[in-house]
């Protein structure tokens, strides 16, 4: 593998800090002086309409960005990527989540296999399985027919088909509901089991390791809640293994790349669909992980959601750096971070449906981007990784806008947003949706023209309220449209996303597909396991901090 290159060494980063000392944001002035700003500086990519106007760049800076992409080998790096390359070397892995999405004429080799063949037999497995369940041909152990279908499994293993299932909530079937199991507490396990039957209850154990924690407990418990169920029921007989064994065969199935360890588990290999290594889980919901997405808005949408990301996929592979709309957005990002000196970044979908797209975003960034070091070990030359973290429209308008409209720190924001609702409601003669997308306009303008003390003072204000009221304006915001969220649509937002996150991790040199960082507090919770339980070495072995909550706990249990 190639060493990444010191983005702060190349030609192209000296232009952007040149750019940077010459600064000086003026969106107001950018845009009266230049009609064409707005319309230069919007772009489409297969459905997707994004307007990067509204941050604070030129054609200049835009230029010297590609030119940092092309420094920094972004277009080998993405050949690589889309060729099956072992590009996440921590994990000596490739990197093909593109491939879930690919159409059956593509080739694309992992160690000289075409893994577009296996992906397409898995999704037929997938779809029959997920027909059989929303037709009713799939019935519980007692004849009944699947009302609740429980997702057991996090992170990865779990935002994407949570994130999903709430976006397309139109397209799902009536009479058959999904819920996710994520957390250890045993508080989400006792409420997402709450009023539902057993009999009528499906669990789709998703880990691509199986090994999590959270998960095999959860799987454990929602087992023993079933069969619990099932006798008190009469539905099996108490003690009874081999019906015990055949209840959890139609009351459960398991997602996994580790099929011997679901099997180990006492999950039927018949029930269990699988998925590759060179998947990373933040990059999965496209595989067998979303199989709950799968039977919620059956098999022809979930296609259609891969299409989507295919469709950006395609955008990203072969559009020129110029045009090419997540490569521009994960350089502006990179401009945002490295040369304004943005912390994070807000992502506020005007869409109630996308409620949990904030934080499906926030494990896609930050697992991949909050890295110290390159993928040749040696330290990263700049900041890196970005915070990401966000609320639906107009909810945050109430809660969190202030700061990013006139507090002290730079925020770039990415605003979301559907020419058509889902649901065309009036209130009287007032369209509603017009009002939200109100809303949505008004907030991107305000960001970047603000408001002057004259425009303050022309409304009446008192002179002494009127620094409070004025707004600074020059708030970079990137605004994404789409004609309506479809599963194609949601599929391309994904992707788009992907590629962002992608971008600034070559730029960074980074490898955005391990996540070492989470693997150290797996052990560390297992390891103060014996300090919990009382054991006195154990306990003394803790820090005194960590000693002193111990005892705390053990005290007040
Ligand atoms: O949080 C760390 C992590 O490894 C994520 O990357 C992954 O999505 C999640 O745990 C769940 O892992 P698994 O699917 O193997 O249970």
């Amino acid at each position: 593998m190639t060493a990444p290159v010191d983005p702060t060494t190349t030609t192209a980063w000296a232009d952007l800090q040149q750019d940077y000392d010459q600064l000086e944001p003026d969106l107001r002035g950018w845009f009266a002086d230049d009609p064409e700003r707005a319309e230069r500086l919007s772009f489409d990519a297969a459905d997707l309409h994004v307007d990067l106007s509204k941050n604070l760049i030129d054609d200049k800076i835009v230029a010297d960005l590609v030119a940092l992409g092309r420094a920094v080998d972004l277009e080998g790096r993405r050949a690589a990527m889309f060729a099956g390359e072992k590009i996440n070397v921590t994990e000596g892995r490739a990197v093909l989540h593109t491939a879930l999405r690919a159409t059956p004429d593509q080739h694309i080799e992992v160690d000289g296999h075409d893994v577009v063949p296996d992906v397409h037999a898995e999704l037929d497995k997938i779809y029959a399985f997920a027909e059989r369940v929303r037709s009713g041909e799939w019935r519980g152990v007692t004849g009944k027919r699947i009302r609740a279908v429980v997702n057991i499994g996090i992170g990865g293993s779990d935002l994407g088909p949570v994130m999903v299932y709430e976006a397309l909530r139109p397209y799902g079937q009536e009479g058959l509901e999904l819920r996710f199991i994520s957390n250890i507490d045993p508080t989400d396990l006792f409420e997402k089991t709450a009023y539902l039957d057993p009999e009528e209850t499906l669990f789709i154990v998703v880990s691509k390791t199986f090994t999590t924690l959270e998960t095999l407990t959860n799987a454990r418990l929602a087992k023993s809640w079933l069969l619990d169920g099932l006798v008190a029921a009469a539905a099996v007989p108490e003690g009874d293994a081999e019906a015990q064994l055949k209840a959890i065969s139609k009351h459960f199935v398991a997602v996994s790349t580790a099929l011997e360890k679901v099997a180990e588990f006492g999950i039927d290999p018949a029930n269990t669909f699988g998925f590759w290594d060179w998947v990373g889980g933040r990059y999965s919901v496209g595989s067998a992980v979303g199989t709950s997405v799968a039977v919620a808005i059956g098999p022809e949408r979930f296609a259609e959601f891969l299409a989507g990301m295919h469709a950006m996929d395609e955008h990203f592979r072969t559009t020129p750096l110029e045009r090419n709309v997540p490569a521009l957005m994960g350089l502006l990002n990179v401009w945002d971070v490295n040369f304004l000196g943005a912390h994070t970044h807000a992502v506020l979908p005007y869409s109630q449906y996308l409620h949990r797209f904030p934080a499906y975003l926030q494990q896609l960034t930050m697992e991949s981007n909050g890295k110290s070091v390159r993928w040749d070990g040696s330290p990263v030359t700049t900041e890196t990784g970005e915070v990401f973290w966000g609320e639906p429209g107009t909810n945050g308008q109430h809660a969190f806008y202030q700061l990013i409209h006139q507090g002290t720190r730079i925020v770039p924001t990415d605003f979301i947003a559907f020419a058509n609702p889902a649901h065309p409601l009036k209130d009287g003669a007032q369209d509603v949706h017009e009002l939200f997308l109100a809303n949505f306009f008004a907030q991107t303008a305000a960001l970047a023209f603000g408001k002057t003390a004259d425009e303050v003072r022309a409304e009446g204000t008192d002179e002494s309220l009127v620094s409070a009221r004025v707004f600074p304006g020059n708030r970079p915001s990137t605004s994404i449209m789409a004609p309506s969220l479809t599963p194609s649509v949601l599929g391309q937002l994904i992707a788009l996303y992907e590629h962002i996150t992608f971008t600034q991790g070559v730029v960074w040199g980074i490898d955005s597909f391990d996540q070492w960082g989470v693997e150290l507090g797996k052990k560390l919770a297992i390891a103060v396991g014996p300090a919990i339980e009382g054991d006195a070495d154990a306990l003394a072995k803790q820090d005194p901090s960590t000693r002193g909550l111990i005892e705390y706990y053990r005290a007040h249990r």
